[in-house]
């Protein structure tokens, strides 16, 4: 019996402990609980004080947590290439570390290349791992301006010219990345679409060029990638800072989009502490501080979203609430990411990441122009091969603005093609011209010694005797990195390339017929010597393995398959925004007049032929396309229409082929472009090999933004599905009507 009333004891008391144990939990630590309900347990538990010490920046690239009641910093990092190293508390410097390389991705200009949504997934989850190994909340980034003139310095952060392309190439990155419990930053909403004033310039925009191509892929990523975080642009809209802007940030972002994360502003793109309040900003963070204002040392306190804040709430000149919104944002992110027990740990430059980053580098490659099948070139055959250009051996990791990185290690052309090549074919090295020789950036250094004291016609006379004896002729130029080129901060000045190289590739040409052109840029570049040189391959900037992706292109190991995701227009007057004269704007103001006739909807339009299209690259091997049938021949807005195309290799090797469809309005009340992209399928097929590609669109696809009625509207009538492989090379087409 005394055993019994023991044993019962014992039972009450560890009950009664474990209760007392499960009671004690708060519930914001308790992950069994749901976000909101943790989310409203913390807020309950904060000063005001610390509310208001979470929603601006501590350092160049942190805010506080609340370290009483255990709430982490927020860590932030550039994005989108790769994880930029770590600088000073409050300073640009670099910090020092000896642990901060990383490896370095291709470009999102490469990766929108690729048209392969896989591509994007494994590029999102492999940065998002080293985000997360260097303890990152926020991977600022990826970008998604469009492409709207071909000046814009930082086009090759950006995924190109076409709302639907970059849509669905950004979804899966986002994805790809918050699967490591790391938040993306979508970046810059909305509207930076250059460099050149970009902290003043007010843009005007009508509603449907807005609607129809600068927000889907901001869209996009909030509602299919539901990404966590946001980042206002340095521009006005409105004549209100985007960063803290009623009508972009509230009633587009939040009101019609039901986005539920955190707005964060561009590094020093808050302007105002009463706009910052009310206007859908919820974390300021800081290049100078305030606003515009250089401060050496901790100025924090004096950002539009600190002091002056807290003095404004103190003084009972605005309430609480809006704070407690921002507070409850910012928690959310952290129950999402720092506070998450679960998520993984990440890793640095692994050999997975290394394999990602080649792959999604050669599936990016476009190769432009391929006259008598110069290319591949057949190793086994060639027995010297002439390289020439500065950017066959420059590192072009470094540099570019807020982009740059410090990769543990970059393979240049040279490298790549040396190694491939082995012992059994010689290559040369001629540097052709004189580009950059600095190879520093924010204190990162290249170590590169580039320096030349050679003059351009000697260094022209030298590459051409190396070119006359070689086999093959492989020119890398192109842009780089600096001012005025691929750059933030800056814009370009000419559509032409730069140092001299349009005049040396002219000359390299004429002494050998098999000449390869390779152009590195972010970006389209004149190309007058297109009809002098057979081969022209686009390879952008291609990160750590650089080298070795473009190498493999160029000897056959991979079969190229990117396609451009912008156009390249003959001359810069070919652009819809140069010719309306749109372009950088007056006095502050800059209006959108070419409206929704952006890229390839401009060159249709007015019946231009460009360069390269949109949509455009070649492969080693030859597709036939089939004859498109579509599944009814009427539709009603509530159904879905399929297109089905066979498409055959016809080639003697393995390749893959970007099949596109654009859908053409035939009779609309509103003037409509030729054709828009509305799906694109990649598929690989062996020599020989056919396969039927299906594409499903709905009422979305025929749809274009009414203004006046501020919806999307489908008009009934006929329309035609167009299947090719560019937006230039239609091959098939067939007719259906909306009901
Ligand atoms: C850039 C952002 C970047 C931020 C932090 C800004 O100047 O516009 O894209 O994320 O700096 O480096």
């Amino acid at each position: 019996m005394n055993k019994l009333i023991k044993t019962l004891t014992m039972i009450l008391l560890l009950g009664s402990l474990t209760l007392n144990a499960q009671v004690k939990v708060p519930v914001y630590l308790d992950d069994t609980k749901s976000i909101q309900e943790r989310v409203e347990d913390a807020l309950s538990r904060m000063t005001v004080e610390e509310k208001v010490g979470m929603i601006h920046a501590q350092s160049k690239f942190s805010s506080a947590g609340v370290p009483r009641l255990g709430i982490p910093e927020i860590w932030m990092s550039d994005g989108p290439h790769g994880i930029r190293p770590e600088v000073l508390w409050d300073e640009w410097s670099q910090a020092g570390w000896t642990n901060d390389s990383c490896f370095a991705f291709p470009a999102l200009t490469c990766l929108a290349a690729s048209w392969n949504k896989d591509m994007s997934l494994l590029y999102g989850k492999s940065i998002g791992e080293e985000a997360r190994f260097r303890n990152k909340t926020v991977l600022l980034g990826p970008g998604v301006n469009i492409y709207r003139t071909p000046l814009n310095g930082r086009n090759f952060e950006y995924m190109g010219e076409d709302p639907y392309l970059s849509s669905k190439m950004v979804v899966p990155y986002i994805k790809g990345v918050q699967s490591n419990g790391v938040s993306t930053c979508v970046k810059h909403f909305a509207l930076n679409n250059q460099e050149v004033d970009r902290d003043k310039v007010n843009v005007n925009v009508d509603d449907r060029a807005l609607y129809e191509i600068y927000l889907p892929a901001f869209k996009a990523a909030v509602q299919e990638g539901g990404t966590w975080a946001i980042m206002g642009s340095y521009n006005l809209y409105k004549n209100e800072q985007c960063c803290h802007n009623q009508y972009l940030l509230n009633d587009i972002l939040r009101k019609e989009w039901g986005f539920e994360g955190v707005v964060v502003s561009d590094w020093g793109g808050a302007h105002n502490t009463l706009q910052s309040i009310t206007n859908g900003l919820d974390m300021e963070f800081g290049t100078w501080t305030p606003g515009m204002a250089w401060g050496k040392t901790n100025n924090y306190d004096n950002y539009f979203l600190a002091q002056p804040y807290l003095a404004m709430i103190k003084s009972s000149k605005v309430g609480t609430k809006e704070l407690d919104q921002k507070v409850r944002r910012i928690l959310r992110l952290e129950f999402l990411t720092n506070m998450n027990k679960n998520r993984p740990f990440g890793a640095m430059v692994s050999e997975d990441h290394i394999i990602a980053g080649r792959k999604i580098a050669s599936e990016g490659i476009v190769l432009l122009q391929n006259k008598n099948n110069i290319l591949p070139i057949d190793l086994s055959k060639t027995k010297k091969i002439a390289v020439i250009g500065e950017n066959a051996v420059k590192m072009m990791t470094v540099g570019g603005g807020s982009s740059s990185l410090k990769a543990k290690y970059e393979v240049s052309l040279l490298d790549g093609l040396r190694k491939r090549a082995g012992a059994q074919t010689e290559i040369v090295f001629a540097r052709g011209y004189v580009g950059d020789v600095s190879g520093t950036a924010d204190g990162v250094t290249t170590g590169q010694n580039l320096k030349e004291t050679r003059s351009a016609d000697e260094l022209i006379a030298d590459a051409i005797n190396v070119a006359k004896s070689a086999d093959y002729v492989i020119f890398v130029g192109g842009l780089n990195k600096s001012e005025h080129q691929d750059s933030e901060g800056t814009d370009r000045l000419e559509l032409g390339l730069p140092y001299n190289q349009d005049k040396l590739i002219s000359e390299l040409a004429k002494v050998n017929k098999n000449f390869v052109a390779v152009n590195i840029s972010g970006n389209a570049v004149a190309m007058p010597w297109v009809n002098e040189v057979p081969a022209i391959v686009q390879a952008w900037f291609l990160g750590s393995e650089a080298g070795n992706a473009i190498a493999a292109v160029l000897v056959g190991d991979v079969n190229p398959s990117g396609k451009l995701p912008f156009t390249f227009p003959v001359k810069l007057e070919d652009n819809g925004a140069i010719a309306m004269g749109e372009y950088p704007g007056s006095k502050g103001q800059l209006t959108y007049n070419e409206g929704i006739f952006v890229g390839y909807r401009w060159n249709d339009k007015q019946n231009i032929k460009p360069l390269f299209s949109f949509g455009h690259g070649l492969s080693y091997t030859t597709f036939e396309y089939g004859k498109v049938t579509a599944d009814k021949k009427e539709m009603t807005e509530a159904d879905k229409m399929t297109f089905t195309v066979s498409v055959k290799n016809t080639g003697t090797r393995e390749g893959s082929e970007v099949v596109q469809l654009y859908i053409s309005d035939l009779k609309s009340t509103l003037p409509r472009p030729l054709k828009e992209l509305k799906g694109f399928e990649k598929i690989s097929l062996k020599a020989d090999e056919e396969k039927a590609v299906s594409i499903t669109v709905d009422k979305a696809a025929l749809s274009f933004f009414d203004a006046d009625k501020h919806s999307w509207v489908a008009e009934s009538g006929e329309f035609e599905a167009l299947i090719g492989a560019s937006s230039a090379d239609i091959r098939t087409k067939v007719g259906f009507i909306l009901k």
